[in-house]
């Protein structure tokens, strides 16, 4: 999608214009305001039902000039109007002129000025809320057909060139493409999206955005005792991969923040098995992998001054004659002895060598995200991002990046008594699941106990990974959760 300003009306040209309505917009006074921004053209239309509550769309069409049709966006009482509300308003634009194959869009810029919105939030939210909103998972099917252009091109109209304007609509479109990149990460089978593959799309990024990358192979993994990971891949007949990405904002590399992935690229549940109905989806349970890639792809492109690794733990869990079981007794990669109470808390296993993995790289901060437990579903529903941690002040930065990207997140909490159980065993230092209280608080507090000290943030998504429905950014599936706040959280990293 390209991306210009525009401002001069007799030179814009358009599949269609898109333009804010608020309350006020259609008093008089507002009438002649918009009659002025649009040389009377727009006078014939006024007179017709132009809806104004906040995301209600109303599509016309155009008069005269070089622009067939126009959508207007309700806004609402401007008083009460917030980013997160323009976004989903523009993400059900985006559903809409998708459908109808819209390949240059504009946007009248001044229309969400004359509402309160800066000119940069309105771009920002523009590029982003379309791109996120026209989404499609092109899927499989062998009678695709060719679908109609969309969006080749992003026109900002507004008075006054603004090249900040330009530059923030280039920030969203950054977001809403590495969003859609995670989402079809999700969306993919697992017969396609093996371990082998994901290693293979993170090199691919790392070519385009100049990353450097390790990848690790079942080999070396067994060289260096990655014995969790090792554990769950046990059964299975496809590889596992280790993956890891750097962007270096500096040569040396100083005070790294780590992005840590669950990457089960399908998850039976081992031994402790699934029953039918569970397992059906479960190729989405690498979507903490597909979040950290898309992150990344944000650093790629927008290049902040700050030092980021990514660390993905890529496998899958199946049940075979060689396959771990309960009862198994494993030692990880940081030494920790392991009790296997259930081959289906396997996530946990992962992120313990993983998060062990990016300590030993000189991480100084950590967040690892992943599809971890049902029982974050249980407790806060499937929109809402489950948290733990360990650093208050590292918290209310990320609480500030969760509130800026509009991704909500709640915070439970993580006590010693939960740590005592983690650590109860007759065999081990830790047993995998010590029971089905408290459910998510286990699944995190475990990875916890290969953190240490480090400032530590944990994400359970395995209610917000995955849309049971079609929504504002579009159709059901992977959602690309937590690709936007861990990049906003590395722009709030960067400034301080
Ligand atoms: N991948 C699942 C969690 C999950 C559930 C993700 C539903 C998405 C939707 C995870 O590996 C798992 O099976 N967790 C168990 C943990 C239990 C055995 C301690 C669970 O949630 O039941
Ligand atoms: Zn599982
Ligand atoms: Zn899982």
């Amino acid at each position: 999608m390209k991306i210009h300003g525009v401002t001069e009306l007799e030179t814009l040209k358009a599949d269609i214009l898109i333009s804010g309505v608020d309350k006020n917009s259609l008093n008089s006074t507002g009438r002649k305001e918009l009659d002025r921004r649009f040389d009377g053209r727009l006078a014939g239309w006024l007179g017709k039902a132009i809806k104004t509550e906040q995301k209600e769309l109303t599509q016309l069409p155009a008069l005269s000039g070089g622009i067939p049709s126009v959508l207007f966006i309700g806004l609402g009482d401007r008083a009460d109007l917030e980013e997160d509300t323009l976004r989903e308003a523009f993400g059900l634009a985006g559903k809409k002129l998708r459908k109808e194959g819209a390949a240059t869009v504009a946007v009248d810029i001044d229309s969400f000025t004359a509402a309160g919105i800066s000119a940069e939030d309105a771009a920002y939210l523009t590029a982003e809320g379309l791109v996120l909103g026209s989404y499609e998972y092109p899927g499989m099917k062998t009678d695709q057909r060719e679908s109609a252009p969309f969006l080749d091109e992003l026109l900002l109209f507004t008075a006054e060139d603004s090249e900040d304007a330009t530059a923030a609509a280039e920030i969203g479109r950054a977001f809403g493409y590495s969003v859609n990149e995670a989402r079809t990460l999700v969306n993919m089978p697992a017969n396609v999206l093996t371990a082998v593959r994901m290693a293979e799309y993170a090199e691919e990024l790392a070519q385009e955005y100049g990353f450097e990358t390790e990848i690790l192979g079942k080999a070396q993994m067994e060289e260096l005792g990655m014995g969790a990971i090792l554990a769950v891949n046990q059964g299975s007949s496809e590889e596992p991969r280790l993956i890891v990405l750097k962007y270096k904002a500096t040569e040396d590399f100083s005070d790294p923040l780590a992005l840590v992935g669950k990457g089960v690229t399908f998850d039976t549940g081992g031994y402790s098995l699934k029953p039918k109905d569970g397992i059906v989806g479960m190729k989405g349970d690498m979507g903490g992998a597909a979040a950290v890639l898309g992150a990344m792809r944000i650093i790629g492109e927008l290049r902040p001054n700050k030092n980021v690794m990514a660390v993905i733990g890529a496998t899958d869990n199946m049940v075979s004659g060689n396959a771990f079981k309960p009862d198994d007794v494993i030692t990880s990669l940081s030494g920790k002895t392991i009790e296997v109470l259930n081959t289906d808390a396997e996530g946990r296993l992962v992120l313990a060598d993983a998060v062990t993995y990016a300590k030993r790289l000189g991480a100084t901060r950590l967040i690892d995200v992943a599809t971890l437990t049902g029982g974050v579903i249980v407790a806060l529903g499937m929109d809402k991002t489950g948290v733990l941690t360990n650093d208050e002040e590292f918290f209310e930065t990320f609480l500030n990046a969760s509130k800026e990207s509009g991704e909500f997140v709640w915070r439970l909490p993580l006590t010693e008594n939960d740590k005592k159980r983690l650590r109860k065993s007759d065999v081990a230092d830790l047993n995998n699941s010590p029971g089905r209280d408290g459910h998510m608080i286990f699944g995190g507090g475990f990875v916890g106990e290969f953190v240490g000290e480090t400032p530590w943030i944990h994400l359970d998504i395995a209610g917000t990974s995955n849309a049971p429905a079609a929504y504002d950014f579009g159709p059901k599936g992977g959602t690309g959760v937590m690709v936007r706040t861990l990049a906003m959280l590395v722009e709030q990293l960067e400034s301080k």
